[in-house]
């Protein structure tokens, strides 16, 4: 591509439709369906990218006709994204394309007919199954699928997360749906990997010529990540308490940021290629054991405190009762190969933290002689913001403008998202919910990366068993637990807080 080109693709964004699909979604009744993927759709048919074809297919135990379906899903986009302009005749062409089937699709006995009459007639169009389920019921609906007939050439389907609870629950539920569809046509969602600012990762390491060189640990001294949200844990207290922060959002979402970062330079942008680079930092990940548990991981549960200026409860009364589940999680990773060695990864996330923010700091070394006498100066880091300001921020020591001598001032160069795109940032699900339809698998984890991560989880995990490490309270709306700074400080670090 040369520079020209680049130029004229600037600020154009393209969306180029789809082949005609027939989307099924099983839990169409449930939060996901209703906030996430139907508005997704919406979003895509107004830009077009939908083929008129198409049909999105509801599917849920509740007794609903296709016209209750879609004003339930009408008002649940108002509710969920108020700000959103919806234009009353694209949804009226859009809602067309929307159908509901009453079917308890677990139950071995249950009648298929209705879903059945529904795709009639759609057996060119590209066939996709989305399960917003309870992992627990993958492999039961998988085969039901497969019983009432409705597995057509190439069909495909969609696996949401977390896929079980370790690793031997990921591998029961990965062979029971792997006994029908084949893994090219598992497509396991990490909506984190759907991010604009994630994708991005690879083309701001591989294709700039600047950080090739210095991305190692000659040039490194450590990577933070931080995935912190300010919300609690709201109605999903019963599923959450039965996760915790470990399972819910480390063993997928920042071991995959993890990945994208610290991977080796893939060959080309295939979906194995890309697949294969990640799985092998997953298996350069130090175990974390008993012994080292206490100084490598910090497990934190919010108390009573404060968001958006309002008096939060904490996560046990919002439970209502007392729980050793952790809502923060800090953890010093280590990933031995070359390239790493003695980098050390810290990353942390945490429900009902001070902000919602989710960011990656590449810190360089420190300059090899400083010059100045008055004290150290502050070291180069690059501030990857996932969002929101979505951008990218290297912070250099400056020369302060003006007459006073040597006077130095740390500022950032800064890549504003905001500032340089005039484009709408699209939700995650749009682009993966296009990409499954296209069969872009680069955007979905694969089996072995899902059980390479659970594998190194299960291990801090046991530790966490054996060690009877304990969660500590920190009040709701601050950075989490005093431990989580102090894991920084004991190596000489502390997490970055902005400049
Ligand atoms: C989900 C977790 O996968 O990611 C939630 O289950 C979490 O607990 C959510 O709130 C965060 O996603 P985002 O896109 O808001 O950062």
């Amino acid at each position: 591509m040369s520079n020209n080109q680049l130029k004229a693709g600037a600020g154009s964004s393209q969306f180029v439709p789809v082949s005609p699909f027939d989307l099924i979604v099983f839990g169409a009744a449930g939060d996901l369906s209703l906030r996430k993927l139907i508005p997704a759709l919406f979003h895509r048919w107004c830009d077009d990218q939908i083929p008129a074809t198409s049909k999105i297919i509801g599917v849920s135990r509740s007794e609903m006709s296709h016209e209750a379906f879609r004003q339930l899903a009408i008002e649940s986009f108002r509710k969920f994204n108020p700000d959103a302009g919806i234009n009353d005749a694209d949804w009226a062409a859009f809602s067309r394309h929307l159908f509901y089937v009453t079917l308890d699709a677990v139950s071995d006995g249950a009648d298929w007919s209705d879903l059945k009459e529904v795709l009639e007639g759609g057996d060119k169009k590209q066939r996709v199954f989305y399960l917003a389920l309870a992992p627990s019921l993958y492999g039961a609906v998988s085969a039901n699928i497969e019983r009432a007939g409705l597995k057509n050439d190439g069909a495909r389907i969609v696996l949401e997360k977390p896929i079980g609870k370790n690793l031997v629950s990921a591998r029961e539920i990965n062979e029971s749906v792997g006994a029908v569809f084949d893994e090219e046509t598992i497509y396991r969602i990490d909506h984190y990997l759907g991010k604009e600012t994630v994708q991005n990762l690879i083309v701001l390491r591989f294709m700039n010529s600047l950080f090739e060189p210095v991305w190692n640990a000659n040039s490194i001294d450590h990577v933070e990540i931080t995935v912190a949200e300010s919300i609690g844990v709201g109605g999903r207290a019963d599923y959450y308490n039965t996760a915790g922060a470990l399972r819910d959002m480390v063993q997928n979402h920042l071991l995959q940021l993890l990945c994208l970062v610290a991977m080796e330079p893939p060959l080309d942008l295939a979906s194995d290629t890309l697949r294969d680079e990640k799985i092998k930092v997953l298996r350069a990940l130090r175990p974390i054991s008993k012994e080292n548990v206490r100084s490598s991981t910090v497990r934190g549960q919010y108390g009573k405190g404060a968001s958006n200026n309002e008096a939060a409860a904490s996560y046990a009364d919002e439970l209502g009762e007392k729980s050793d589940t952790e809502t923060f999680v800090a953890l010093k990773a280590n990933i031995d190969n070359w390239r790493w060695k003695g980098v050390p990864f810290y990353m942390r996330t945490g429900k009902r933290m001070a902000s919602r923010y989710s960011e990656i700091i590449i810190q360089f070394k420190d300059v090899a002689h400083a010059l100045v006498k008055d004290g150290p100066l502050p070291p180069t880091r690059m501030v990857i913001r996932l969002q929101p300001d979505e951008g990218v921020k290297m912070l250099l020591v400056t020369k302060d403008p003006g007459p006073g001598g040597m006077r130095l001032r740390y500022v950032p160069l800064n890549l504003s998202y905001k500032e340089h795109f005039e484009a709408r940032y699209p939700d995650a699900y749009e682009r993966l919910l296009m990409a499954v339809v296209r069969g872009d698998l680069g955007l979905f984890m694969r089996r072995d990366e899902v059980e390479a991560a659970w594998r190194w989880v299960d291990g801090i995990l046991d530790a966490w068993r054996a060690d009877a490490t304990p969660v500590n309270i920190y009040a709701a709306g601050t950075d989490g637990p005093a431990q989580s700074a102090m894991m920084l400080d004991r190596d000489g670090r502390e997490w970055f807080d902005g400049a």
